[in-house]
């Protein structure tokens, strides 16, 4: 069969499995030759390894000096009658196939991370393959939905994360990627149910439980840290982003990250919330009214040479921050800060120079649409070189791998 890229709006509905593959290298080439990482973990559990941050993190510390074995928790769909499956199952899959050839644990755990029997088949993995302890834990997950477990009510399961704004409807443009069209759209603000629904999927919550739930089993080693994402932006982004529904979930996440400070102390370990720079990734295209800043802010720092991607971003935290140094550099909120060239700014005077003049007919040329583009292609393994996709691909010898 061919596989071809098929987007509906900003969901890829196809991954090319070979593409995915060569991809995974690619990233694993970029950390081998770049500065190392000193001091690092041996023995990492990654909660949303399969795409983005989660995944480049794993990357990072396997193959970029640190020599880590690591556990990966996603959710993740397989090949079925209908598709081959999605672009981070084969991550997985590939991922553990090249660490396996360096003797390095790869344990990829596909499930809910918010369910129970997730948290215990990862914590029967510490037992199982890292002598029952971790030392560092990232909790990168970027989900839509969490299940409330205790509810009977079919129709009240889950609590649904809604991006919208707080008390203001913000106007802004949400770019298709099915038809390169740009579509000025209006958010109403959330209600209070839905900023408190997004803040139970994708506040603090859920990591607090899942440190608790290793302390518990005595899974953590002593010096073990622990890491979420985060992102604030520059004030033009504020009202959809920091302002809205995902900020108040972002803020949260702050705060958890100093009351796991407080409780990681008894092992000699730190808690941090990591503010990265905006990219692009499955989640964050998703997030209305962003893609415009997204658009301009590749241009201007590609133009800069400040731009980095995912991997270059996690090689750079683990190998100038995070480890090798005396101290963890963190800002007055006791936050670590990854956005700092993207908040650059002269950076930022460029950025909003151009979105003044951003609309409908020159977004293509006055932001960086290829390169937007082509990055969200090349997450779901298309568009990256090296790999023929005039082959034909035989279905079968894909159906049998297992992550
Ligand atoms: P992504 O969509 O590339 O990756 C999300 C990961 O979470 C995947 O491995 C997926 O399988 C996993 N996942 C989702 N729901 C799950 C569930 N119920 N159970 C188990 N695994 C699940 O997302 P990305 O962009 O890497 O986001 C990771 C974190 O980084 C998020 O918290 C996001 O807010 C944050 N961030 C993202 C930025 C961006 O520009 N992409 C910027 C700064 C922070």
């Amino acid at each position: 069969m061919l596989i071809e890229p098929i987007i509906k709006g900003v969901v890829a509905k196809t991954a090319h499995p070979l593409g995915c593959k060569q991809a995974v290298k690619q990233q694993i080439d970029y950390v081998k030759s770049a500065p190392k990482i000193n001091n690092g973990p041996k023995r990492v559990l990654i909660i949303g390894a399969s795409s983005g941050f989660g995944l480049a993190s794993r990357i990072a510390l396997t193959f970029g000096g640190a020599q880590a074995d690591t556990i990966g928790v996603s959710f993740e769909r397989g090949p079925n009658e209908k598709s081959l499956g999605s672009a981070g199952w084969y991550n997985n899959i590939y991922f553990k196939k090249e660490a396996e050839k360096e003797h390095r644990q790869a344990i990829n755990i596909v499930g809910d991370a918010f369910s129970q029997d997730t948290r215990d088949r990862v914590i029967e993995a510490i037992e199982t393959y890292f002598e029952g302890e971790v030392d560092l834990i990232i909790y990168s997950l970027a989900a839509g939905v969490r299940p409330k477990g205790e509810s009977k009510d079919e129709s009240d399961k889950f609590w649904r994360s809604a991006i919208k704004p707080i008390g203001e409807s913000v106007t802004g443009a949400t770019i298709s990627l099915e038809n390169d069209s740009w579509t000025e759209t209006t958010i109403e603000p959330a209600t209070d149910e839905e900023t408190e629904s997004t803040l139970k999927v994708m506040g603090g919550e859920d990591w607090e439980n899942w440190i608790d739930e290793l302390i518990n089993a005595e899974s953590i080693a002593p010096g073990c840290q622990t890491i979420a994402f985060s992102y604030m932006g520059p004030k033009i982004t504020h009202p959809i982003y920091l302002d809205g529904t995902l900020g108040r979930a972002k803020i949260d996440l702050h705060q958890t990250s100093h009351s796991l400070n407080l409780k990681l102390a008894n092992f000699d370990g730190h808690a941090y919330a990591t503010v990265c720079k905006a990219l692009v990734t499955k989640a964050s295209v998703f997030i209305p009214a962003l893609s415009p800043y997204l658009l301009a802010l590749y241009k201007v720092m590609k133009n800069q040479g400040t731009h980095e991607n995912c991997i270059q971003q996690m090689q750079r935290l683990f190998s100038t921050k995070l480890y090798g140094q005396k101290l963890v550099p963190l800002d007055g909120e006791r936050l670590l800060r990854m956005d700092d060239w993207e908040l650059n700014s002269e950076t930022q005077a460029e950025v909003t120079e151009i979105l003044n003049h951003m609309d409908s007919n020159n977004f293509t040329q006055l932001g960086d649409y290829e390169g937007f583009k082509q990055e969200f292609l090349q997450l779901n393994g298309f568009d990256i070189p090296l790999v023929d996709y005039s082959k034909r691909l035989n279905s079968e010898s894909f159906i049998n791998l297992t992550p």
